[in-house]
């Protein structure tokens, strides 16, 4: 990867962007530290706080692929990574075929056990005492389990990622985090990584026996600042042979508004449009052949989804935010990682009024739409959309 475009290198058949959820992008915009925190941790040792990790963010801001590269630097470390997923066999998973099956994988062949133990002449003892211990223990648990793996690796460790933490079933969450701590007090080396939902996590978090999560450390995943977004587009596409000249540079940075999946988006739409061109750069026509698309691409896949089923009441709350929102917005230019909380958002009273009903009438729906992770608190007594495009999807379907 170089940072200089090669302007001069002929284009790869390959589109370098991405753009589909859960897979990694060629440039990780914005996630440098907290990956070099969290390598830095396994190497520090036991009680390292980089050890558990709690990320959240929206749909498209990059969780999963948080989660993978984690995984990939626990892995370059050496380490075992053992994915757990968030359903009601989550633990029975991890004790009778994940934990399992990463044992027999990093085991050494029996014959060098046994020839081992003739050498020494204990071995015969050894061995009954050790399928002795097995018997005791016939119905392994998970503790028992990530001990055996634990004690079968060497100079390195266990990490346990989790996405979609908000789903997860709250008594089997409770146990993997018990089987975690029981192993972080006896100095073991162990990690524990989960992505979710803003909202859905805090409401996990709410309860009983997620204490050992709440002490995690937390990252909020949000927009990218715009100067990494620009950075990941222009690498990206230099780095393939087919750069970004500086125009188109800069409509599709401002068209990604922060958002990691339209990073993908914009560049592997505007990518191939050039290349139908057979251009050896992207022109800002290129940008605006693919500007629509991109938009009706989040549409389709962060959009409609996020607002299907919502009851009527909440819907034409946001409706009459966007309507405001679209009255007030020639007023700033439009960009999620703005510094001013209150650009693009509407006054709680504005929405009241539009709707004819009194400010308290409100507050239900506001806080349902919040715990949505629609809409998020914008500065005093306003709110504003979590999600870029969406005022523009809710106004064109009134329309
Ligand atoms: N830091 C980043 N830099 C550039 N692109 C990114 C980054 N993070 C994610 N992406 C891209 O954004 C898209 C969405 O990423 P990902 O699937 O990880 O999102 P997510 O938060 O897990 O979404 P969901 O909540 O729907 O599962 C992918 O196309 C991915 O390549
Ligand atoms: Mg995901």
């Amino acid at each position: 990867m170089s940072e200089s475009p090669h302007q001069t290198a002929a284009p790869s058949q390959r589109n370098p962007f991405r753009p589909s959820f859960g897979t990694s992008p060629y440039y990780l915009a914005g996630r440098a530290e907290l990956l070099q925190d969290f390598e830095l941790s396994l190497a520090e040792g036991p009680g390292s706080p980089h050890r558990t990790i709690l990320a959240s963010g929206l749909r498209g801001v990059g969780k999963t692929v948080l989660l993978n590269e984690i995984e990939d630097k626990a892995r370059t470390q050496g380490w075992i990574v053992l994915r757990a997923y968030p359903n009601s066999d989550m633990i029975s998973e991890l004790v009778e075929t994940t934990i399992p099956t990463a044992i027999i994988s990093i085991e050494q062949p029996p014959e060098r056990k046994l020839s081992g133990a003739s050498i020494t002449g204990v071995g015969s003892f050894r061995t009954e005492a050790h399928s002795r211990a097995e018997e005791l223990r016939s119905v392994p648990t998970l503790i028992t389990r990530l001990r055996e793996l634990s004690d079968a690796i060497t100079g390195a460790g266990i990490l346990i990622t989790l996405d979609e933490l908000q789903s997860a079933d709250l008594d089997q969450l409770h146990r993997l985090a018990t089987a975690v701590q029981d192993l972080m007090r006896d100095e073991r080396d162990i990690a524990l990584v989960c992505a979710g939902l803003p909202h859905g996590v805090d409401t996990l978090l709410q309860h009983e026996g997620t204490t050992f999560l709440r002490r995690a450390f937390r990252v909020d995943l949000h927009a990218v600042p715009t100067e990494e977004v620009s950075k990941t587009l222009a690498i990206t596409a230099a780095d393939s042979g087919r750069p970004f000249t500086d125009d188109a540079l800069a409509r599709a940075t401002d068209m990604c508004r922060g958002y990691p999946y339209l990073i993908q988006v914009v560049g592997a739409l505007s990518w191939a449009a050039a290349g139908i061109d057979s251009s050896g750069t992207i022109e800002a026509a290129h940008v605006e052949t693919a500007s629509q698309r991109a938009i009706d691409r989040m549409t389709s896949h962060v959009h409609r989804p996020a607002l299907s089923r919502l009851p009527e009441g909440e819907m034409n709350f946001l409706r009459a935010m966007a309507a405001i929102i679209a009255d007030e917005g020639a007023r700033e230019p439009e960009s999620v990682t703005t510094t001013n909380p209150e650009t693009r958002s509407a006054k709680t009273g504005d929405i009241a009024a539009h709707l004819g009903v009194e400010p308290r009438g409100l507050s239900t729906w506001r806080s349902r739409l919040i715990t949505r992770d629609l809409i998020e608190p914008a500065g005093f007594g306003r709110v504003r959309f979590t999600l870029p495009y969406m005022d523009d999807y809710i106004r064109q379907q009134d329309a």
